[in-house]
């Protein structure tokens, strides 16, 4: 289950003026499940999840073994919503150090490495990259919607005629994920005859993770998607009406204290984990949002580690920013060992776990910033399980979306990525 505690933000609500602005969120809210309001028609990414697809999460699994059988490297290729909800999920259920293949449990499909590839443009990335591939098995999975996108195709060009010079197998081992119809992605699946899966029409790059885009890399990394998927079905579901909702709560409070002149949201975790999930967090909402020269700034901290970097600028810095804290209940239970010596003076904290203390490094930053004049709310989830994840992902869709409407803007468009796409191509004189 997924939480949302918001009273440390209650001291900064005006009760008045927040009963006047509430109609606005639950109308925001009717735009979205109504399919009433802008962008209307990217709305798949509910409609998904409204109607499950199970054959199609079958086959996505079956490639994904398929994979996990032949690669002992997964090239994840894509940039934005074509590879950050990927890596959000991926990095949050993987260990936090590679296991060998010896280790893993089931002999028969183990986890190839996952690398993340044509989300920037390093000449020094690519070369090492092929470097590191040579003597590995490797297969692709290739996102792009527009299949135009000018990193992804880059890489893609260098990785496919690597993977050509080196394996007799190629077109069984690169898999296109992409428009039903139209782009470059298609045209190499039909001339080389590449396994195809498709985004469909009505789902934005940000919104798919739930689409094949997100789920066959994942399912690649050995996640349970099913629980994923389901989880996400499960919150839209509890999300359908305004009363008690959560995403409604979240929504608001971020619009309200926006125009009380908090511009800048910082989403914290304390959990190096959940790095990959704030980075998806950050791209949904700054692409979403920030429009008409308008919106929340985006800002993602990873904590206690940040803490001793920007810790002073959110205590005492200027006060236009409120937190969100992403917070999982650590299960791990690592006991801080006594020491004779005690010359560190940390015997009092002997025979407590350190996520002991990590909840503590969480229930004082909170404290301590609210003091500060930083409203901060919590989301939890009470184990970092794929259920929970799913539940996280649909819960800030829609959170965004109703977020888009009280701005009235359409959240589902991003004209203002267009314009360095232009200067840039026009320096690189593209016919
Ligand atoms: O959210 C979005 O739509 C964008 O971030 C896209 O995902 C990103 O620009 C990549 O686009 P494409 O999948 O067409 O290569």
């Amino acid at each position: 289950m997924i939480y949302l505690d918001h009273s440390r933000v209650d001291a900064f609500l005006d009760e008045k003026s927040w009963k006047r602005f509430s109609p606005r969120v639950v109308a925001a809210h009717k735009t979205l499940t109504l399919g009433s309001g802008a962008g209307s028609e990217w709305l798949g990414w509910r409609r998904i999840l409204q109607e499950p697809n199970d054959a199609l999460l079958e086959e996505i699994s079956r490639t994904a073994s398929f994979i996990r059988a032949k690669a002992d490297v997964l090239l994840c290729i894509g940039i934005g919503g074509s590879y950050l909800g990927a890596r959000a999920i991926i990095e949050a259920l993987s260990p936090n150090f590679p296991i060998s293949s010896e280790e893993q449990e089931d002999m028969s499909s183990t986890t190839p490495e996952i690398i993340f590839v044509g989300h920037h443009l390093s000449g020094a990335y690519m070369r090492e990259l092929l470097v590191y591939l040579e003597g590995r098995s490797v297969c692709a999975v290739v996102v792009s919607k527009s299949g135009t996108t000018l990193e992804p195709a880059i890489a893609f060009r260098f990785v496919r005629q690597w993977m050509e010079s080196r394996f007799d197998d190629t077109a069984q081992r690169i898999i296109i994920i992409t428009d039903p119809e139209s782009g470059a992605l298609n045209a190499f699946a039909d001339e080389k005859d590449y396994p195809r899966f498709v985004i469909p029409r009505d789902i934005g790059g940000r919104f798919s993770v739930l689409s094949p885009a997100g789920l066959l890399p994942i399912a690649a990394a050995g996640v349970d998607i099913l629980s994923l998927f389901y989880g996400a079905v499960a919150m839209l579901s509890e999300l359908a009406e305004s009363e008690g909702n959560m995403a409604l709560s979240y929504a608001g409070i971020r619009h309200y204290l926006l125009n009380e002149g908090y511009t800048t949201e910082v989403l914290a975790h304390f959990e190096p984990r959940l790095s990959g999930v704030a980075s998806w967090w950050q791209q949904l909402f700054a692409e979403s949002e920030g429009k008409n020269h308008n919106g929340i700034f985006p800002s993602i901290a990873a904590y206690s580690t940040d803490l001793h970097s920007i810790g002073q600028y959110l205590q005492d810095g200027r006060r236009d920013l409120f937190e969100t804290f992403l917070i999982v209940k650590d299960e791990e239970v690592v006991t801080i060992p006594p020491d004779p010596g005690n010359l560190d003076g940390l015997n009092y904290l002997s025979g407590q776990s350190i996520s002991a203390v990590n909840e503590s490094a969480f229930l004082g930053t909170s404290r301590a910033h609210e003091e500060g004049g930083v409203p901060n709310m919590t989301l939890s989830m009470d184990v970092l399980s794929e259920e929970n994840l799913g539940r996280c992902i649909y819960f800030f869709q829609h959170a965004v979306s109703v977020g888009g409407y009280l701005l009235g803007v359409n959240p589902f468009v991003q004209p203002g990525v267009e314009a360095y796409k232009a200067e840039m191509f026009s320096l690189l004189g593209r016919p």
